[in-house]
């Protein structure tokens, strides 16, 4: 047998130096071992998580992805956060069609095999859900980065572009509007500006250079790069062209934003600029006094981020945060900065400036134009307060 458990916590001081470490004993496991291979046994705390109450139903449900745990800007497949409204739709390729009706010269039906026969594009894009960071509306709700913050990924898609496609059918002159309907039991859809469609969007049957998996849409989505994740339909079935929006259930009831007024804000398709420190956070706390890391997120929906800084006492005063290369438009962008921590309180933030020169407000800057009955759309700054004992809480200052 085998010395050692996988997972174990245990130092067993006979594998440190100088001693030879026990697995330089014996012989591993052959290259058949996994044909489809997986993370380490001790990695296995990082995971997805769901907070059960958020929802009615496991069906239609939610779960964060662990950001406070990922390195560099790519989210792995197996990590990247799901929202489904209906549970994840289980299509077989062979029988999936994507139809294409409406205000077209040529209505058609396409096959997966005549998806893949188009030119297709490669591209890094994050996607996050209009509804992260959405219970901190009123005050700080959950204590940890991967609740407040984990409704977002950034994987490299590929697909066709939505023009290859459109120029087969032929959009008549007054199609300015697109439906983008889901093959899945909400049969979810969104109305979709033209000028989107012919812009930037993508068709998309790959993530991270694999398939997608079911519960991202395989095995097409729709990827609408800066927009909210609701719009980005999975398994899509159908694509109508209109001459106006649809006002589907998903853009009239949901995904918009109630004003202080009455009024409710709607078709708020770009994702404001947003930052998060993802270490120190509740799942990282400061574990040493001295010279400590501090690593963050950061993205724009209209464009690339510029700059970040970096506050340790609240706001008050800023210090510019390292943005390492590579830093691309409408993707996560990695950021990182030292802070020496002498066991004092620590009021960490971020804030973002993207290329537009949009700022990232504070929640009291965001509540005097959107007041607080929003859900969706929080893009405010986020604290982080690091106690005398290096933990670390969600905080909202007055
Ligand atoms: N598309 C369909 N067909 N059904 C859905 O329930 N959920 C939407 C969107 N597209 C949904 C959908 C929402 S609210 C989000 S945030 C994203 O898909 C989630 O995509 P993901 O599961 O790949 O993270
Ligand atoms: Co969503």
């Amino acid at each position: 047998g085998r010395p050692g458990v996988a997972g174990a916590t245990e130092i067993d001081p006979g594998n440190l130096p100088p001693n030879v470490p026990m697995w330089g004993h014996y012989l591993g496991d052959g290259v058949d071992a996994e044909p489809y291979g997986s993370p380490s046994p001790h990695e296995a705390h990082v995971v997805r998580r769901n907070v059960p109450w958020l929802t009615a139903t496991t069906e239609s449900s939610v779960n964060f992805t662990p950001i406070q745990d990922l390195h560099g800007f790519v989210t792995p497949n197996g990590l990247c956060f799901e929202r489904h409204h209906a549970g994840t739709a289980e299509v077989n390729p062979a029988e999936y069609r994507l139809m294409i009706n409406g205000l077209v010269d040529k209505p058609m039906i396409f096959t997966m095999e005549d998806i893949l026969r188009f030119p297709c594009e490669s591209r890094f894009y994050f996607m996050e859900c209009a509804a992260n960071s959405g219970m901190e509306w009123r005050g700080a709700q959950l204590n940890g980065v991967q609740y407040t913050h984990g409704m977002i990924h950034c994987v490299q898609y590929t697909g066709v572009p939505l023009r290859v496609i459109l120029d087969q059918v032929g959009v008549k002159p007054n199609g300015k509007w697109l439906m983008a309907e889901g093959g899945d039991a909400s049969g979810m859809n969104r109305s979709i500006p033209l000028e989107k469609a012919l812009d930037d969007t993508l068709l998309a049957f790959a993530m991270n250079g694999e398939m997608l998996r079911p519960s991202n849409g395989y095995p097409l989505r729709l990827v609408l790069p800066g927009w909210e994740g609701n719009m980005w339909v999975k398994w899509i079935r159908r694509i109508e062209v209109g001459d106006q929006p649809w006002f589907a259930r998903e853009e009239t009831s949901k995904y918009t934003d109630l004003l202080a007024d009455g009024r409710a804000r709607y078709f708020t398709w770009e994702m404001d600029a947003k930052s998060v420190i993802t270490g120190p956070c509740p799942e990282k706390p400061v574990l040493h006094k001295g010279v400590n890391q501090i690593k963050g997120l950061a993205w724009s929906g209209r464009g690339t981020v510029k700059r970040v800084d970096v506050s340790l006492d609240g706001g008050r005063n800023w210090m510019q945060a390292r943005l390492p290369d590579p830093v691309l438009p409408k993707c996560l962008t990695c950021f990182n900065a030292e802070f020496e921590w002498n066991g004092e309180e620590v009021l960490l933030q971020s804030r973002v400036i993207d290329d537009t020169g949009y700022v990232q407000p504070t929640m009291q800057a965001l509540q005097k134009v959107r007041g607080v009955n929003s859900i969706y759309h929080n893009n405010s700054i986020q604290t982080w307060l690091v106690n005398k004992t290096g933990e670390v809480e969600n905080v909202r200052l007055g």
